[in-house]
This record gives structure tokens, C-alpha cells and sequence, in this order.
């Protein structure tokens, strides 16, 4: 098959590349576009380390070709910082000790922004159902779910 011509928005600049046809979304990010804050695990959607966040929505981009992100959002651990400083819940992760060795740390960031971007108030259930798709081996979950819960509340404390 011959390569093709991709155009999107990746932490919102837009990207125009030659690409091969059956390349997957993380392999495009991490070996073509040198983004390495995505993680791969499984490579078969099981354990969530390469999410990123497409037009908002948390995806496993080890199972998704590059190709469909045509013209759609993609949001990275790179992408959420502004003018350098970190993200409420990146800090929160690191306030509250829930990273340690941070492999799984990008997705479940990304994976809690999609959720306090939807729901700036989640209880502790909907907290864990936002992560269940993504595995930590290192921490157990009680420190994750509590950054979130933190990150919660500095938000609302920045308005
Ligand atoms: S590497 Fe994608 S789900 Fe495990
Ligand atoms: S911090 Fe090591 S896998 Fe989660």
C-alpha cells in the first residue's frame, strides 16, 4: 500500500506528515514525532499505558492506526503543560506520591483530565471508573485515586 498524506491537530498545532498506511498512533508519536511521554505496554489495548486523549476522549493509540486521526484532536502528556508549568494534575500526582516508576502515570494524568474536564466534581467511584483502563503495577491505586480527588479541588480553587 502506498504511504499516505495525514493532517491533524497534536496539542493543538496542526501536523502534516507522509505516514505508512498500517502505522499505529503511538508508533507515529513516540518514533516519528519523538513524543516518548507515551508509553508502550501490551500493544493490544489491555493496559492503557499508551492513552492519549482524541477530541478529549481517553484511546488506546497501540490499537489505533494513525490514519483516523484525519483532521481530529490528539492530546499527549506533552500537550497539557502551558508556558512550561505542569498541569494541576501532574503536580497533584507528585504531591500526593502517585508516581513511581511512571509508566503508567502520562495515561492516567490524561486519563483524569478527560474526566475533571467533564466532570469537575467526580465521587471516588467515578474517579476509578475513569482509570479502569489503565494498569499500575507500582503503586497500588489508593495514592492515584487520591491526586485526582487533590487535582479536583485545585482546580476548583483556580476557578
Ligand atoms: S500498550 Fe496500548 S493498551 Fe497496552
Ligand atoms: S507508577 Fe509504575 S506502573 Fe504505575
Amino acid at each position: 500500500m502506498n504511504d499516505i498524506h495525514l493532517s491533524f491537530i497534536l496539542n493543538g498545532q496542526r501536523v502534516n506528515l507522509v505516514i505508512a498506511p498500517n502505522i499505529m498512533l503511538v508508533d507515529l508519536l513516540r518514533d516519528i514525532l519523538g513524543l516518548k511521554g507515551t508509553k508502550v505496554g501490551c500493544r493490544e489495548g489491555e493496559c492503557g499505558a499508551c492513552t492519549v486523549l482524541l477530541n478529549g476522549e481517553p484511546v488506546n493509540s497501540c490499537i489505533l492506526p494513525a490514519m483516523k486521526v484525519m483532521d481530529q484532536f490528539v492530546t499527549t502528556i506533552e500537550g497539557i503543560t502551558k508556558d512550561h508549568a505542569l498541569d494541576p494534575i501532574q503536580q497533584a500526582f507528585i504531591d500526593e506520591g502517585a508516581i513511581q516508576c511512571g509508566f503508567c502515570s502520562p495515561a492516567m494524568i490524561l486519563s483524569a483530565k478527560a474526566l475533571l474536564e467533564k466532570n469537575p466534581n467526580p465521587t471516588e467511584y467515578q474517579i476509578k471508573e475513569s482509570l479502569s483502563g489503565v494498569l499500575c503495577r507500582c503503586t497500588g491505586y489508593k495514592k492515584i485515586i487520591k491526586a485526582v480527588q487533590t487535582a479536583s479541588a485545585i482546580r476548583k480553587s483556580l476557578g
